[in-house]
Parts: structure tokens; sequence; C-alpha cells
């Protein structure tokens, strides 16, 4: 069996202060155990107190986003090799959120894969429907879109990525997939991955994950963990979605 794999997406929250707390919650309250894996992906300035925090320990940590480039004039954005100066084993790439909101495009996003890739890191590319994709029947030949983009910018490095199914209409509005309708895009996802001699890439499940619905998503043939905005942000929470 694959490893679970539970991964907090902090986004745009945190400071200092509670960071700390939350970083020391999760540092003392985890239990390594056999076939689960932790790791938080938290906003670029707080890469150094993620790093201090959880270093010695077995969490993880990485990084929300990275640019496409490796260097130069391209004012505001970070590079992977960034990234990875700060120990980050993740970088999420093509959040919904940055789909939609900084219109990046499948080819923007696959090319950020690729740059994380090439920096050593791990990305977690993100792909989900909207609503209204849902309702015109549309779900499988979006997230395929999505997907193939980043197979083949990746091609035989794509055994080296992560994939997160977020259902767009289930982020953040307590909307989760039911277990049998998420396994269905996962089976897509999954047949799509094994085709491209990538069929062990985790494949997590994203969109309001809580404590009390993530055992049944992960009974799941083909949800290998989750990926977790807001539940990410309470450790007792968080850890409970890790445990499940
Ligand atoms: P949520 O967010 O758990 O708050 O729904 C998930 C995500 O956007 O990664």
């Amino acid at each position: 069996m694959r490893k679970k794999l539970v991964v907090g997406n902090w986004k745009m929250n945190g400071g200092l202060a509670t960071n700390a707390k939350l970083l020391h919650a999760l540092a003392g309250g985890w239990d390594a155990r056999a076939g689960r894996a932790l790791a938080v992906c938290v906003p670029f300035p707080y890469l150094g107190q993620a790093q201090a925090a959880l270093m010695g320990t077995t969490i993880r940590w990485g990084a929300q986003n990275a640019s496409e480039h490796a260097a130069g004039a391209y004012t505001g954005e970070v590079a992977a090799s960034m990234l990875a100066e700060f120990g980050c084993h993740y970088a999420i790439v093509g959040h919904s959120e940055r789909r939609q909101r900084y219109r990046e495009s499948d080819a923007e996003v696959a090319a950020k894969a690729s740059a994380v890739l090439a920096a050593g890191l791990t990305p977690i590319a993100c792909v989900g429907e909207t609503l209204a994709e849902r309702e015109a029947g549309a779900t499988e030949a979006v997230v395929l879109r999505q997907l193939d983009a980043v197979l083949l910018a990746l091609s035989g490095a794509a055994k080296g990525m992560v994939v997160a199914y977020e259902p767009v209409w289930a982020i953040g509005t307590g909307k989760t997939a039911r277990p049998e309708e998420a396994q269905a895009v996962h089976a897509t996802l999954r047949a799509r991955l094994e085709a491209s001699g990538a069929g062990d890439v985790p494949l997590l499940y994203g969109g309001s994950v809580k404590g009390d619905n993530a055992a049944a998503l992960f009974a799941q043939k083909d949800i290998d963990g989750a990926l977790v905005g807001g539940a990410s942000l309470q450790a007792n929470e968080f850890l409970a979605i890790a445990g499940a």
C-alpha cells in the first residue's frame, strides 16, 4: 500500500507568534508512524521559521507556489532554488485559487512543476473542477486536461510529483466530495498516471477535509492522503486528520 501523506496548506494565514504555537504543537503532538507522512506548506516569509521549528522532526515543510523561471527580472516572484535553500520538501503548484485569481494557465502550472522538480523538490500539482464544470458533466475532461499538461512537461520525471484533486466547489465551503465521488475522480487520474508510467504517484484529496471525514476518504482505494486548508491551522484538527 502507498504511504498516506497529509499536507497542510496554510494559505495566506499566520504570523510569527501564532505559527510558533502551531509548529510547536505539531512537532510535539505528531507520533511518527510507519505508513504516514506529514507536511505543512507555509507562506514564503515563514519558511525559515518552519525550518527551524521542524528540522530534526519527521514533519516536512514546503511552499505554496514557485516561479517557473530559474532567476532574473521577475519582481515579486520566488524561485524553486530559493525554496530548496530553506529545506523545503514540497511546493504546491496550480492551486485553484492561483488558477482563478491569478490567471495561472495549465502551461504555466506545468512549467512551475518542472522548475520545482529541477530544484530537487516535490511539486504537489493541484487539479479540480468548478461547480459549473461538474454540473456540465465536464469533471473528467477538466482534471485530465490539467493533469496532461503537467505530465507532458515532466515526461519521464512525473514519478517525482504528488497530485492533489481538489474540487473547487469543496474548497473552504464545508462541502466535501462524498468519498465515492472523490474516489471516482481519483480512479480516472490514477489510470492516466499509470498510462504515463507514474501509477504510484500519491493522489491526495483536498476540499474541506476535517478530523471527522478523513477516515472515510482515506479508506478509498485511490485516495493516498489529503491537502488540508482551514483545518491545518488548528493543531488538534490537523493531527486528527493525519492520524485518521
Ligand atoms: P480547505 O482548503 O481544506 O479549507 O477546503 C483545501 C485547499 O484549498 O487546499
